[in-house]
């Protein structure tokens, strides 16, 4: 369990769990590359790396959910060419790594739409959801094509048909029916939730599961992302004092 371990004020060391769910949006690509005077195309390679670190220490910490922020709904504005480098760059990380991450008991779950994915991508996100998912070590959540507001609308239109249809009543729709018809249906909300790049917003990144999440901004480029910037967040998280709405034992003493 275990994780990592913080000073105490008795300037012991404890041992802290880990948060059990960490989402990150990995940004800043393009400005790492920029600052290198290399093309954009190079940060996202630069970007992977970074993942397949994040993915270790992630495993390495005991974390049991690890989402990531990889092509937002959003991003179908940017130009065509780096729209491909980026679909290329998810085929390829699959085809890569797959095998590796299946023998290190990761599973892959993939949030987001299908609409506009090519079939080659789609089969390959087909492939890595099938073979990983008797696997528990990590359960890596990929949100490509992922936008939340979309989500939340997919999810309205689903219970809606199904009260139309007599399958279920209006008043029977609760948070946790809602919280069931979203993609990250069975997933806890994330505990921790990281951006990089120094830009402090959700760009659409799960806005209806970070209701209690902490958040920490990292003015780091993803690409610089390492273990220590992760262990850091992850110190930061436990200095903060979660109250969801209560009363804490300070507060009441
Ligand atoms: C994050 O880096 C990767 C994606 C959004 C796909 P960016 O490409 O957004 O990099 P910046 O923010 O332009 O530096
Ligand atoms: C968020 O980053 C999306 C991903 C990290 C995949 P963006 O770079 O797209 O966000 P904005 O445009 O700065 O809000
Ligand atoms: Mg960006």
């Amino acid at each position: 369990m275990a994780l990592i371990a913080k000073r105490s004020e008795g300037g012991g060391a404890e041992r802290l769990r880990s948060p059990r769910h960490v989402a990150i949006i990995m940004d800043g690509n393009g400005r790492w590359a920029k600052e290198r005077g290399l093309p954009r195309t190079l940060g996202h390679r630069q970007g992977v790396e970074a993942v397949r670190q994040a993915v270790r220490t992630a495993i390495e910490l005991n974390i049991t959910y690890l989402t990531i922020f990889s092509f937002s709904s959003e991003n179908w504005k940017r130009p065509i060419e780096e729209i491909d480098d980026l679909m290329g760059l998810m085929k390829r990380f699959i085809r890569r790594d797959l095998a590796e991450l299946h023998k290190a008991g990761v599973r892959i779950r993939v949030i987001g739409e299908r609409q506009h994915v090519d079939s080659e991508l789609t089969s390959l996100i087909d492939e890595a959801v099938n073979l990983t998912q008797q696997n528990d070590r990590l359960i890596l959540i990929i949100a490509f094509n992922y936008g939340s507001r979309g989500e939340i609308a997919r999810a309205a239109r689903r219970l809606a048909s199904q009260v139309a249809n007599g399958e279920l009543e209006a008043s029977a729709i609760t948070v946790e029916v809602m919280a069931n018809a979203m993609d990250t249906s069975g997933i806890p909300d994330p505990d921790l939730l990281i951006r990089t790049s120094g830009e402090m917003r959700l760009s659409n990144f799960l806005l209806w599961q970070t209701a209690y999440s902490e958040f920490v901004f990292l003015d780091c480029y993803w690409p610089d992302f390492d273990k220590a910037a992760f262990e850091g967040a992850i110190e930061e998280f436990h200095a903060r004092e979660r109250r969801f709405g209560g009363l804490t034992q300070r507060s009441t003493a």
